[in-house]
């Protein structure tokens, strides 16, 4: 079989590093793109892995590692936007730098890469986009007000350039994890801080618990890496993946149930 080619944003740590060790055991050419090559870490050292510096918030930035990693890999079959950043807490809490970064990040950031790789795999006549969402990008869910906003635009945009790039043999594909252990918590996200009134304190803080309560049986990262590469290798034009057993329940559950009985059973287990 012939040598196949990823292209991967914000491989530095989480669900990016370990889809770079993946996608690398099973033979393919990995370009692990990331704001700070310092923190690559042990994929320096795997085969076939090239280590190339792109920030999703920096246009030009974009642009040119796109068109080295194409030249230097003479392609790129799977396009994989994986950075993510979260503002999380009471959205009057938010200052404007936090929504300026998450949608910088989460959103802009995918437009930036697609729309750059777009006329090269419309003139090769083939490609695969797979966008990183969350279950987040399905429901909205308290205290993720900034987060789903900009999950939700990923979702939509993607449906949208499913129609768009059928035409020309472009794939796309939409990754929707539930919560995963990784280090997201730590270093990718911002808290924000609920402004000084009892009952946004009280909501904040039994959100909070509810959430590191689910985060405590979270899908390992090998889990998604998994999903994205059945998305990668998918010969379907099925647009969505689901990755890990929470964001298959969470998601069922909302398709399930009518809105109105979802809110109440989402208010009922937060206690709010
Ligand atoms: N963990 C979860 O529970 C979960 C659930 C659903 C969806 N997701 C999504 O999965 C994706 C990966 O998250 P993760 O859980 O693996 O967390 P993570 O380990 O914190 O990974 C986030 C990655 O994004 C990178 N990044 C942030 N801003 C960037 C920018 N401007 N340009 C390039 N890279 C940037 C970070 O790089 P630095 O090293 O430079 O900070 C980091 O490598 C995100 O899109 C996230 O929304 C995560």
């Amino acid at each position: 079989m012939k040598t196949k080619n990823l292209l991967i944003t914000g491989a530095s740590s989480g669900i990016g590093h370990e889809t770079v060790r993946f996608f690398a055991a099973r033979g393919w050419k990995v370009a692990a793109t990331m704001r700070n090559p310092k923190r690559a870490g042990d994929l320096n050292n795997i085969p076939g892995v090239a280590i190339y510096t792109m920030d999703v918030t920096q246009p030009h930035n974009v642009e040119q590692t796109l068109e080295k990693a194409w030249q230097d890999m003479g392609g790129i079959d799977v396009v994989v936007n994986n950075a993510g950043y979260g503002a999380l807490g009471i959205f009057e809490g938010a200052g404007d730098e936090q929504i300026i970064r998450q949608m910088d990040t989460n959103l802009l950031g995918i437009l930036r890469v697609t729309r750059n790789i777009l006329p090269l795999m419309r003139q090769r006549g083939k490609g695969t986009i797979i966008n990183v969402s969350s279950i987040a990008g399905r429901m909205g869910l308290p205290i993720y007000s900034l987060y789903n906003a900009s999950k939700f635009a990923v979702e939509g945009f993607t449906e949208s350039l499913f129609y768009e790039l059928h035409p020309f043999n472009i794939k796309v594909r939409l990754i929707e994890p539930g919560p995963v252990k990784t280090d997201f918590n730590n270093r990718s996200k911002d808290e924000i801080l609920p402004p000084d009134d009892d009952k946004y304190i009280a909501l904040s803080q039994k959100a909070t618990h509810f959430y590191n309560h689910s985060f405590k049986h979270a899908a390992k990262p090998e889990v998604v890496a998994r999903t994205i590469y059945r998305a990668a290798t998918s010969k379907t034009n099925r647009l969505r993946f689901p990755a890990g057993f929470q964001s298959w329940l969470f998601l069922l559950a909302y398709q399930l149930l009518p809105g109105s009985w979802f809110r109440w059973l989402t208010r009922f287990l937060i206690n709010i």
